[in-house]
């Protein structure tokens, strides 16, 4: 394709000519897709309209790239390789063919329900090939797929499909991770408790149990496809046609609905796809993610599908049924691109070197990181244990509002540096901006992460609320997208992404606004105000410390009982992947006259600090500094 960039100087060629005249950059990318009918201009709008829009009249389904584009040459290969949970379970593979008319059958059976272009239909679903077979099947006839990470819990998947006002749900009997099953069918009950908008629940049958249907509501996949035609002709979509929403966690305590469409996210995630990895031939491309978030979507399925490779799709974890489960899945599949997250690298290399060691990687090509900042000694395990010392790094750096991958190294053609993401890809032009939005031209000074140019992924508006989208990204530095991130840059223009700057706390790579989890702790009885930061964690890169002051009619109870209640109102808000690492209960927060808290001193507190604060005069209460502190001593590890 036209836009695979194969040396560092095609590199530098490519980044050049995106910044002199970007138009015609974006141009010759997007015309290496396929366009049912050919759009007429590249961008209209700028970031301070809080609107921009690409390649306009541009007719196109996204699903026509990344399937029927390949049928010809490529019907044969390999589109899909799932390896099960269970190592003993039988492998599924499926050529682009069989993902083709699967996609078809599937998105006839969505007729059929009478789904129609622009509805949106929620997935609440295990990694199974359904998984991407429903994704594509949205697609292709235009409904708008919003996939929720399975491992949510009840009230926040209903919450998401309220919002989305979904009209559809697909799920899965249940889910398997490890030793566990995840009773998602049940979940899915729950959450619709009190809502009108979902007509129709499809149930994939993954582990055969016995589920509860409800008459004229619910259908089994399998029974639903019989006698679907595998054929359906790709919806000619607007290139600014909604593809899907994802949400994801903001400083308020309602999750924001990302909202991607056709054209633009397709021409950036195929792009960025083929140079990041610099993907070839008849490689085994291995993204470990879940498309639940951001990263499953763009570096499972479209991006890898968009360039006709095979991308490998495991519905296990890392540790089942041991520490050794990646690399036996390498090595039995010989994979040549791997792409993980810091966490699992670092609760891996705590296992030692032996698990890896002990399977043949030298297929090994290319090794990605992404999701949080990876630490010096992960980087090096990374790359001298598992790389075995050749295979480059690449830190990708980017969000769920990027839609794809923004700062990274490519493949091996530009330079890299431990914790570091590197140079931005061409067509990616980011600045550091001081608090008042003046650029910071000097090196190794952090400030805030901006990109100073529109691209064709950028989020397009928050489902429902484009005032939250302008006044997250576009209002507080004009004329910028602001990351929510800061950064430095080094000499040689390399970025190194520091973390966020805003109340969002990244655990194991996955984002929480603070608001969010302390509007969970408050449904606790008894729970009359909390505080939540984020606090250095080894494996997890952060953990979440939790302040929490209860009313004196809890002062009867146990504490542990207390801790118990409040982590289970966690877990009952958001999911068992926002649990606490500590709980301190405390009878004041630090908060300023004017009734703010100061998170500053919270967690520094958490971090460990005891006496240096910095300026406490504002405090309303500066003592409660100190009580702080001595209760950051004794409390409560859950
Ligand atoms: C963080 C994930 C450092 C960052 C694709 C960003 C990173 C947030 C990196 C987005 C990286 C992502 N180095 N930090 N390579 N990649 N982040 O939306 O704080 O789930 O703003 O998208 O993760 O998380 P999201």
């Amino acid at each position: 394709m036209s836009f695979q960039i194969r040396s560092f100087d095609a590199y530098q060629k490519a980044f050049q000519k995106s910044k002199d005249t970007p138009d015609s950059f974006w141009r010759d990318i997007a015309n290496s897709f396929e366009w049912i009918h050919p759009f007429s201009s590249i961008r209209n709008g700028t970031f301070n309209d809080a609107h921009v829009e690409w390649f306009r009249d541009g007719k196109v389904n996204i699903t026509a790239n990344a399937l029927d584009r390949h049928l010809q040459s490529k019907g044969d290969k390999t589109a899909i390789i799932w390896e099960p949970n269970d190592p003993q379970e039988a492998v599924r593979t499926l050529t682009y063919t069989e993902l083709h008319a699967l996609t078809c059958q599937f998105g006839n059976a969505l007729k059929s329900l009478g789904v129609q272009k622009g509805d949106r239909v929620v997935l609440y679903m295990p990694m199974t090939p359904e998984l991407t077979i429903a994704v594509l099947a949205c697609a292709r006839i235009g409904a708008v797929h919003s996939v929720v990470f399975a491992g949510f819990s009840a009230q926040a998947l209903h919450d998401r499909i309220e919002d989305a006002q979904a009209k559809i749900v697909i799920t899965a009997d249940e889910g398997r991770r490890g030793t566990k099953t995840i009773p998602l069918k049940e979940t899915v009950d729950k959450a619709l408790l009190n809502l009108t908008c979902v007509e129709s629940v499809v149930v994939q049958k993954v582990t055969g149990i016995a589920c509860e249907m409800l008459p004229n509501r619910d259908m089994y996949w399998h029974e639903l496809v019989v006698g679907k035609p595998t054929v359906c002709t790709a919806e000619p979509m607007d290139s600014e046609d909604m593809l899907f929403i994802l949400y994801t966690s903001g400083s308020t305590g309602k999750p924001k609905g990302v909202v991607h469409v056709h054209g633009g996210y397709m021409v950036y995630a195929g792009y960025t796809f083929s140079n990041v990895f610099q993907y070839e031939g008849d490689d085994v491309y291995w993204c470990t993610a879940d498309v639940g978030w951001i990263t499953g979507h763009s570096y499972i399925i479209y991006g890898p599908l968009l360039n006709g490779a095979t991308s490998l799709m495991f519905e296990g974890i890392p540790t089942y049924p041991d520490a050794g489960r990646f690399w036996e899945v390498c090595a039995k599949h010989k994979v040549n691109q791997f792409y993980t997250a810091p966490t699992a690298i670092r609760s891996l290399m705590s296992s030692g070197s032996e698990p890896v060691t002990q399977h043949d990687l030298s297929s090994l090509k290319v090794l990605g990181t992404v999701g949080e900042p990876i630490n010096e000694e992960a980087w090096y395990w990374y790359r001298d244990v598992v790389g075995q010392s050749k295979c480059p790094i690449v830190d990708t750096w980017w969000q769920t509002e990027t839609g794809g991958i923004m700062i990274s190294g490519l493949g091996g053609l530009s330079p890299q540096k431990p914790a570091h993401a590197g140079l931005p890809l061409p067509g990616i032009h980011p600045v550091l901006l001081d608090p008042n939005g003046h650029d910071i031209l000097e090196n190794n000074v952090e400030g805030l992460l901006c990109i100073s140019q529109p691209w064709p992924s950028m989020i397009r508006t928050t489902y429902g609320d484009h005032t939250r989208c302008r006044n997250t990204y576009f209002h507080p530095f004009p004329g910028h997208y602001f990351t929510g991130d800061g950064a430095k840059r080094d000499d040689q223009g390399l970025y190194r992404i520091i973390g966020r700057v805003d109340d969002v706390i990244n655990v194991s790579g996955h984002r929480f606004g603070t608001a969010e989890i302390e509007s969970a702790i408050n449904e606790t009885s008894g729970a009359v105000e909390s505080a939540v930061v984020g606090f250095p964690h080894d494996i997890k890169g952060q953990g979440i410390h939790a302040y929490v002051i209860l009313d004196s009619k809890t002062g009867s109870l146990a504490e542990e009982d207390l801790c118990n209640a409040v982590q289970n109102a966690v877990i009952k808000g958001i999911g068992k992947i926002a649990k606490l690492d500590r709980i301190q209960f405390v009878s004041a927060l630090p908060k300023t006259r004017s009734g703010k808290i100061m998170r500053r001193i919270l967690r520094k507190v958490a971090e460990g600090e005891q006496t240096s604060f910095g300026d406490t005069s504002t405090l309303l209460d500066p003592a409660c500094v100190d009580l702080l502190v001595s209760g950051a001593k004794q409390l409560q590890i859950c």
